[in-house]
């Protein structure tokens, strides 16, 4: 019987945000309703985003009532301003996106890389949305792709190295893997990238509000990720991150639509973009209700302190790195790991899976089926579960996963 826990869930969850980080939980529904480890893949929402997606949705349930847009420029600004913030950034290299695969997509484009020789640099801890693209302009004609190995489970600089080359056009990787939530040591990647003449473009979705992030610091040239995990927002809503200096210069504006326009004032001065990042914004409506949500969510996150969930999660996962391997369950996440998300290899997951159902009417965590190539070039399949606490968890809820897989 697992009992490390000390505190339960019995609070209710209010819009009211609590101050402690101990009492995190009562800012979540969620955490009233169940068991909820699993926030790499979807992270609940606080009472308060809710409360200002019902006040969006009474605004549009009542016609959309005068010309006011609820989510307009000023607080589209105030999202972008907020998210500058939480990755040490400035607000105008901040677009507004749909997902952190338009993101990439958008990157990719506007770096010319369809109709670009050489190679692109990507590994196998990073998404598979990805290597699609990727492999995508490579049928097309355009850069080959390498994949870097991983090496006990994360990406090795040295490994990084050996791939990157003059030829190299961008690097792309995901700054915490959704496989197993290993960390890349970003600033010495992007340093080998810019040595060579490369770009280095960081999937930030598994990191951004789970790990501190200094963009510049990293020298990251550009980051992108949606709102629906660890920035505990909706989909259909994300930011892209472009250096100021790689604006326009080198990665240059491929759609246009209205939200481009700087001035509607005819004789062609619609042909002058917005200022900034904003002209890689969506080129048609924003995603405004998910909007609504970012805006009340990064106002929460930016309270707390990356940093502050970051130290309450550890623990956790902490615990589930030591007790879970005496349950037979191998670890496919490097010990001291500082991301929330750790993955293992089950002794027989179907098995886990049924338990796992049987006590909690769902699936508590992620059950992960992760495709790698061996060196001798070969393919295999690891199939496990991942595991991804947030700041609604307590130590009890770690007891309550073991006890049912125990
Ligand atoms: C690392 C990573 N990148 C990208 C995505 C997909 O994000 P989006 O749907 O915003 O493109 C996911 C989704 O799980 C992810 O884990």
């Amino acid at each position: 019987m697992f009992t490390a826990g000390v505190s339960g869930h019995a609070g209710a969850a209010s819009a009211q945000s609590s101050t402690s980080l101990a009492d995190a939980y009562r800012d979540f529904p969620a955490a009233r309703t169940g068991l909820c480890l699993d926030a790499a893949n979807r992270h609940p929402m606080t009472a308060a985003t809710v409360a200002a997606l019902n006040q969006y949705l009474q605004w549009r349930s009542e016609g959309a009532g005068g010309p006011d847009n609820f989510y307009g420029k000023p607080q589209q600004l105030e999202t972008r301003t907020l998210f500058a913030r939480l990755i040490g950034a400035a607000p105008d290299e901040i677009a507004l996106v749909n997902s952190t695969t338009e993101g990439e997509n958008v990157v990719a484009a506007g770096l010319g890389l369809h109709r670009a020789s050489g190679n692109v640099v990507i590994d196998e801890l990073g998404w598979g949305g990805s290597r699609y693209l990727y492999r995508m302009l490579e049928r097309g004609g355009g850069p080959s792709v390498r994949v870097v190995r991983h090496r006990n489970w994360s990406i090795a600089v040295a490994d990084m190295d050996s791939a990157i080359d003059r030829a190299t056009k961008l690097v792309s990787l995901a700054l915490v893997s959704n496989i197993n939530g290993a960390v890349h040591d970003v600033r010495a990647v992007a340093d080998l990238a810019h040595a060579r003449g490369a770009y280095l473009y960081a999937d930030i979705i598994q990191a951004a509000g789970a790990i501190p992030i200094d963009v510049h610091e990293a020298n990251i040239d550009f980051a992108a990720c949606n709102t629906s995990k660890w920035l505990m927002g909706d989909y259909g809503f994300g930011f892209l991150y472009v250096r100021r200096e790689l604006q326009d210069r080198i990665l240059k504006p491929t759609r246009f639509g209205t939200s481009q326009i700087l001035k509607r004032t005819g004789d062609g001065a619609e042909l002058e973009l917005v200022p900034g990042a904003a002209r890689f914004d969506t080129c048609g409506s924003l995603a405004c209700g998910p909007g609504v949500c970012a805006h009340a969510a990064l106002q929460y996150i930016n309270r707390v302190g990356v940093a502050n969930i970051q130290h309450y999660v550890q623990p956790l996962v902490e615990q589930l790195q030591k007790e879970l391997p005496t349950l037979g369950y191998r670890s496919l996440t490097p010990r001291g790991t500082e991301s929330p998300i750790v993955s293992f290899e089950a002794p027989d997951l179907d098995k886990a899976l049924t338990r796992l159902r049987k006590v909690f009417g769902i699936e508590p965590v992620t059950t992960g089926r992760w495709e790698f190539t061996g060196r001798s070039g070969t393919g295999y399949i690891v199939r496990g579960i991942r595991i991804a606490p947030s700041v609604y968890n307590t130590s009890r809820d770690i007891d309550r996963l073991l006890n049912a897989l125990n």
